[in-house]
């Protein structure tokens, strides 16, 4: 590895502060660090104090701006918006005081590579004259339909005169297609004004990156890409466990988890068959009812499979009363995993997944098949394309009520695991982890894309 010291062209890299945020961030930071770029990772001071002592050893530098939250975190503040607010007044002022004491340091910052989620760390990128990158954690075909609604090009509340709903390189959507903010009309505002507002200042960004790869949304990145002013780059997959960059095969999981890691389910995968364990979770956000939970637990036992189910502490007190006891050794519940270490497992053999962009494309790059069941936001759209564009999964009908039933829930699990559309799914998700692979490995089109935001970086170093 080339030493920090010797890197040329700092890049200041500031991610949303989320899990689903921080992740794909993170190790794209470590994938500019492989290209001989020096990162510096700019955490909220919250989280800094959350991460791992080993990653502070890592090729990378860290550094931190605040929310206004330090003591008490994201979460305590329980407003959106208030907390919106804080942190962009906060966050511009360190984020300011950070860019000034590099100013006189051997490294000063080049460049900032901002989540879009953040337009606001544009505007001060501006006014030091640093070069601004927007990164897209979502995918394109979400981030599209967010433009589309910003741009006003398609007008809301959507009425059934208006269906199917067509926008260029997607494919025709039904309502429920739509990120929830858009179907479910006035739900959530202040997420869906922080979606749309990814693009209030966009064209004045340098360049776009989406975490996502060409082959998988081509056409909509193609769309996409001609009403951008600057260069839309495609460089995902971002996740770790793909081996694919020599730098980086010690990678097995994300680094920064903010949640309590239980590294026991590796060992318990090593004595299942392989694609005899179905491994279900909802992320980092999505809080499903009792009811609910009740019907999940019903489907997943119902099924007789093995199972791996991922439930963060504030669920846990919704499992059904006697399940673990029922289950046995037939299942491993447990609070937060490595998860692409677990996707990576032979013994996987579907993802019962929210379909959370990084969820998702981590089961598409690592060749496994889904039931989706999604839950707000980008996860719908998500879903649509998993079932009816990649051919990898199947989504599950929602009930009037707003449940799946447990029925419901092994029915699909079912297709999945057995028979033949569960092997044609398995199938094309074997295929598009090739193409994955293909994207970032050396000359793919994901690290050309790489290469040319390195070069253009240098370039624009003084
Ligand atoms: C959120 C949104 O919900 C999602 O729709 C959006 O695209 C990104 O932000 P989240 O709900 O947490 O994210 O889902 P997801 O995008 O799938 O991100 C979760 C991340 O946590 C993944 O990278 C996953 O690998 C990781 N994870 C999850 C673990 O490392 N361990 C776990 O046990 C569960």
């Amino acid at each position: 590895m080339e030493k920090k010291a010797n890197k040329r062209g700092h890049v200041l890299v500031i991610p949303y502060s989320t899990q689903g945020h921080i992740n794909p961030m993170l190790q794209f930071s470590k994938r500019l660090s492989s290209k001989g770029l020096k990162a510096t990772f700019a955490t909220t001071v919250f989280i800094s104090e959350t991460m791992k002592p080993e990653l502070l050893n890592s090729e990378i530098d860290f550094d931190t701006i605040s929310d206004g939250c330090d003591k008490e975190g994201f979460f305590a503040l329980g407003d959106i918006d208030d907390y919106l607010v804080r942190l962009q007044a906060v966050g511009s002022k360190t984020l300011t005081e950070l860019i000034i004491k590099h100013k006189n340091s051997p490294h000063p910052i080049d460049c900032i590579l901002y989540d879009a989620f953040l337009p606001w760390v544009l505007d001060v990128a501006q006014q030091f004259g640093i070069v601004g990158i927007a990164f897209f954690t979502q995918a394109c075909a979400v981030d599209y339909i967010y433009y589309y609604v910003h741009n006003g090009l398609l007008s809301l509340p959507i009425s059934s005169s208006m269906m199917p709903i067509v926008i260029p390189g997607l494919p025709l959507l039904d309502l429920r297609d739509m990120p929830s903010f858009i179907y479910v009309v006035g739900s959530y505002p202040s997420h869906f004004k922080l979606v749309l507002n990814q693009f209030s200042n966009i064209d004045k960004a340098d360049f776009i990156l989406v975490n996502t790869f060409y082959k998988l949304e081509q056409e909509v990145v193609d769309s996409m890409s001609k009403v951008m002013t600057q260069p839309l780059l495609t460089i995902g997959p971002t996740i770790p466990s793909m081996c694919v960059d020599k730098r980086l095969e010690n990678d097995k999981d994300y680094d920064l988890n903010l949640f309590k890691l239980d590294s026991t389910s590796t060992c318990w995968l090593t004595t299942k068959p392989p694609c005899s364990v179905v491994y279900v979770s909802f992320g980092s956000l999505a809080n499903l009812t009792s009811n609910q939970m009740k019907e999940l637990a019903r489907g997943l036992k119902q099924t007789g499979f093995h199972l791996l189910w991922v439930v963060r502490s504030s669920e846990l007190p919704k499992v059904p009363h006697g399940f673990i006891e029922e289950m046995g050794d037939k299942a491993l519940i447990v609070t937060w995993i490595p998860q692409t270490e677990v996707l990576a497992n032979e013994a996987i053999g579907c993802f019962f997944t929210h379909c959370g962009w990084n969820s998702t494309i981590e089961a598409l790059c690592l060749g496994v098949p889904m039931v989706a069941m999604p839950q707000w936001a980008d996860q719908t759209t998500d879903a649509k394309l998993v079932e009816d564009v990649w051919k990898v999964g199947v989504r599950v009908n929602v009930r009037e009520d707003g449940i799946v039933s447990g029925d419901e829930i092994e029915r699909c699990i079912r297709q999945v695991m057995e028979g033949e559309q569960g092997i044609e799914m398995k199938r094309n998700a074997m295929k598009w982890k090739e193409l994955a692979v293909e994207a970032v490995c050396e000359g793919g089109s994901s690290d050309k894309n790489i290469d040319e935001l390195v070069s253009k970086i240098l370039a624009r170093c003084k």
